[in-house]
């Protein structure tokens, strides 16, 4: 027994973890000291805090904040002056390679309720093409484009990372040069019961999870990522999220304006209409901007609406960030902490008995932190509204608007109104490969010089790979 670990332990009140140590064997009693040893007990009490402001919410003092209109809001959505003009700054940042693609894929897709890492989530509705490659296959076109494939960074969690790094491998990269691709762990938390003590999942085992997307800030630096991006010449990194599948991954736009406002963190909204709808909402607190969680919003702030009638606070995060990679070295390297969040879940543990529980109700606390906390910490922050049905259609659920049916009817509304438009008729059912076109705008302008579209029979499914 290491007496120090142990003394330590019991010192922050948390002694129990040793209960079943007498039973356990050597190779038991090593791995579960190396376990304890990644615990940081120092954090206790910011977790036991974080789960106290649980029961009282943070007083805030909340107002609408500004964002850029991108697009008019009528499809396939235009892009507005103010976002055209900033189209050439970005397209020449993409060509001179100073744009990376950071992937968060370290979370457990609980809701979902699929066995494996969501990026290998067979999601397009013809060709069964999943997460992971329809967002390759979106950077291969960046790279077509502007002579320089971004090189793509995957953060991923400890319980997914081995099969996501083989997915990869299995599939050659989907294209994409071996070097560019870099996977990397995010940090783990454990959990606290409902008397602030850590929760063992097994006998030799504390329950450590994901410790948040928020976690990719002190990963990237730790695994040395950010490093590898200044070595790179990388400036700007384009966050975005696994289960996105309509996300431009690289948006001109978007860095354009980011770079001539002189932003350090920029972020992009749509326009909240239900306001029971489960996204976070950029506004001020005191002046200050940040993304408020909805599970923060009181009804009454939700539904409140302004002379339009429209939802006052309408501006809903789609979780796609740009980051700049000063900024984020200089967090890490202060050693700034982004906020804990806890919430109430299902966590396995085993009894007083030495039995294994999976319990069926929420039963001790987890934490996590958010990467959007970085917001209120950026000297400069840009927000950008862009159209819903063209850049958010999350994979969520195991059902629903937001589970694999809905998403697939979605995206195919979406590419049939584009087809409906160049060629006059919407095919029953369609998938557009992510090389060909980035969004409805682009495939309808490619459509309408093409002659081979015009001999396409459009009462059988499409499924449109070259034009
Ligand atoms: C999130 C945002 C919400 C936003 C919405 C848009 C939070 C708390 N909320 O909601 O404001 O409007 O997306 O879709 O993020 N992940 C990790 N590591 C983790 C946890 C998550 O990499 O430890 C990744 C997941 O793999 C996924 C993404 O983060 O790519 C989103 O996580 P999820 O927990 O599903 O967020 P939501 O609650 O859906």
């Amino acid at each position: 027994m290491n007496e120090e670990l142990k003394a330590a332990f019991e010192a922050a009140s948390q002694g129990h973890v040793f209960k079943w140590w007498d039973e356990l064997g050597e190779r038991q009693r090593r791995r579960m000291t190396r376990q304890l040893e990644k615990i940081d007990l120092g954090r206790l009490a910011e977790m036991r805090a974080a789960k106290e402001a649980l029961k009282q919410p943070k007083q805030r003092n909340l107002s609408p904040a500004p964002a850029f209109a991108l697009s008019d809001e009528q499809f396939p959505y235009a892009l507005a002056n103010a976002a055209r003009a900033m189209v050439p700054q970005g397209e020449k940042e993409l060509r001179n390679g100073r744009v990376a693609v950071l992937l968060v894929a370290g979370g457990q897709g609980t809701r979902l309720g699929f066995d494996g890492p969501k990026g290998c989530y067979e999601v397009l509705p013809l060709s069964g093409m999943t997460l992971f490659e329809v967002f390759a296959r979106k950077l291969r076109r960046v790279g077509v484009e502007y002579g320089r494939t971004p090189p793509l960074y995957v953060m991923v969690g400890n319980h997914n990372e081995a099969a996501t790094r083989d997915f990869f491998e299995q599939h050659e990269f989907f294209g994409l040069n071996e070097d560019d691709v870099k996977f990397f762990a995010q940090g783990e938390m454990p959990a606290l019961d409902a008397d602030g003590k850590l929760v063992m999942e097994h006998k030799d085992a504390p329950f450590t999870g994901p410790d948040g997307h928020g976690g990719v800030v002190q990963a990237l630096h730790d695994k040395g990522m950010l490093a590898d991006m200044r070595e790179r010449g990388i400036r700007v990194i384009s966050y975005i999220q696994v289960d996105n599948l309509q996300v431009p991954v690289a948006d001109p736009a978007f860095i354009g304006l980011h770079l001539s406002e002189g932003a350090e963190v920029s972020l992009k909204v749509v326009r909240k209409e239900d306001p029971g709808e489960r996204v976070g909402i950029f506004c001020h607190d005191d002046g200050v901007p940040c993304i408020v969680e909805y599970t923060e919003f009181s009804d009454e702030q939700a539904n409140e609406r302004g002379d339009d009638g429209r939802l006052k606070y309408w501006q809903g995060s789609i979780a796609v960030h740009l980051l700049g990679v000063d900024f984020l070295m200089r967090l890490a390297e202060r050693g700034t902490d982004l906020p804990l969040h806890a919430a109430h879940k299902k966590v396995p543990y085993v009894d007083d008995q030495g039995n294994e529980i999976k319990p069926d109700e929420p039963n001790a606390w987890k934490f996590e932190r958010f990467v959007f906390d970085v917001i209120p910490m950026a000297s400069n922050v840009v927000c950008l509204e862009v159209p819903r049905e063209e850049q958010f259609l999350p994979l969520k659920n195991a059902d629903g608007p937001f589970g694999p049916e809905g998403v697939r009817q979605s995206y195919q509304d979406y590419w049939a109104k584009a087809v409906e438009q160049a060629l006059g008729k919407r095919p029953p059912q369609i998938e557009v490969d992510p090389l060909v076109a980035e969004n409805a705008r682009d495939l309808i302008e490619q459509l309408v010089n093409s002659q081979a579209a015009k001999s396409w029979d459009l009462a059988k499914p499409l499924h449109i790979t070259k034009l």
